[in-house]
């Protein structure tokens, strides 16, 4: 049931406050995160030496994000991988290991596949995943569930969201055990993430228009740019996924400190480029590829945080609310979301059902 929408996508989209809702419901204290029947303990999480993120596509993007939260908060060096490639590398992983496996159907065959290899190997194995039941879900040795209900479009956003805040929790709760989070900032932390359902309902009321009217002028492009740096540059790498899957524009995703590594050579009159600046320790940088973009044509959207007004050189602003910088993630990746469905529509796509993508891959 679409419940009035035109499409699953945006009406999954606009569930994203409640999924938030649902997700933390009974797992944010005052301080500390509470995961009901989890099995691994302080003294498991003070033992690994390592974690290994491993999944595919948008489950595989969420794990940029966990990689920089576990690392920030609770210190443990974070590999990220994905499945198809970590379970055909011998990867290094033992006893001291902790591997992640993210999926929002349970049942995607390569990480299914890196989840026995690790097992395989000694290490325990903590999954994020949405469906109750599933393979994964039932084989992994500790499972959060996204409690994001159905996912029906086949590009992930809803699930997307789930798991940003899946691993935010995950990190405190590894940091509250490592003791590297005092009480004070795991609070404020905490006040963050109960803030976030209303801030992306604010960010869906206030920018969807803008969004639906920016849309118009993709529509006729064949290639798009998403540039950020840290958890920016970890957004634009699923802004890139959503806008190519669903509207089949080619979107290319790059860290804004690269760009003259090569891909400024690409930048032209009047290619739309998506610059993710909600990082106030890089912003500077930030501004500076912007100003290098600009000066080569390119039309550049800035997702920004809100009043800030010495952010010039935008063609287009989307604003965010204000939110420690390790949790904007949720926040910046709402825009982007909006605009790949809208230029999809505006494409004439089938937005439900891209084309040669199915919603849950069970053949490698
Ligand atoms: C993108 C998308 C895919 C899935 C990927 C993993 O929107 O939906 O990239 O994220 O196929 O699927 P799960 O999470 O079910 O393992």
């Amino acid at each position: 049931e679409k419940s009035g929408f035109d499409h699953f996508m945006l009406k999954e989209i606009h569930e994203q406050p409640e999924t938030l809702r649902r997700c933390t419901a009974g797992r944010l204290t005052e301080t500390d995160i509470e995961l009901a029947n989890f099995n691994l303990t302080a003294q498991d999480i003070n033992s690994y030496n390592k974690i290994y993120i491993v999944a595919c596509g948008t489950a595989y993007n969420s794990g940029l994000v966990g990689k920089y939260a576990i690392e920030k908060l609770a210190k443990i060096p974070v590999e990220i991988d994905v499945a198809s490639e970590f379970r055909y590398r011998d990867p290094l992983v033992d006893e001291s290991t902790l591997v992640i496996v993210v999926s929002q159907s349970g049942e995607t065959a390569d990480t299914l596949a890196a989840l026995r290899e690790a097992q395989d190997k000694g290490a325990k194995v903590v999954a994020i995943c949405n469906v109750v039941g599933s393979t994964i879900a039932r084989e992994a040795d500790d499972v959060i569930y996204l409690q994001a209900g159905p996912e029906i479009a086949v590009a992930s956003t809803k699930a997307y969201i789930g798991m940003l805040m899946s691993f935010y929790m995950l990190a405190i709760y590894f940091a509250r055990a490592k003791k590297t989070l005092s009480d004070i900032d795991s609070k404020r932390l905490i006040d963050g993430l109960k803030a976030l359902p209303n801030q992306v309902q604010d960010i869906i009321n206030n920018s969807e228009e803008d969004i639906k009217e920016l849309s118009k002028g993709y529509a006729d492009h064949e290639h798009a740019f998403f540039i950020g740096r840290s958890i920016d540059y970890a957004v634009a790498v699923e802004g890139q996924l959503k806008l190519k899957e669903v509207s089949y524009l080619h979107s290319e995703a790059y860290p804004a400190g690269e760009l003259k590594h090569g891909t400024l050579a690409l930048i032209e009159e009047g290619i739309p480029v998506i610059a993710l600046a909600t990082q106030k320790s890089v912003i500077d940088k930030t501004l500076s590829n912007i100003k290098e973009v600009k000066a080569r044509g390119g039309v550049v959207t800035g997702i920004i945080i809100e009043g800030e007004e010495e952010i010039e050189d935008l063609d287009y602003r989307i604003e965010i609310p204000k939110a420690d910088e390790l949790l904007t993630a949720i926040l910046s990746v709402v825009p982007t979301q909006l605009l790949a469905y809208y230029v999809a529509v505006e494409r004439g796509c089938d937005v439900d059902q891209p084309r040669n993508l199915a919603k849950s891959v069970t053949v490698e």
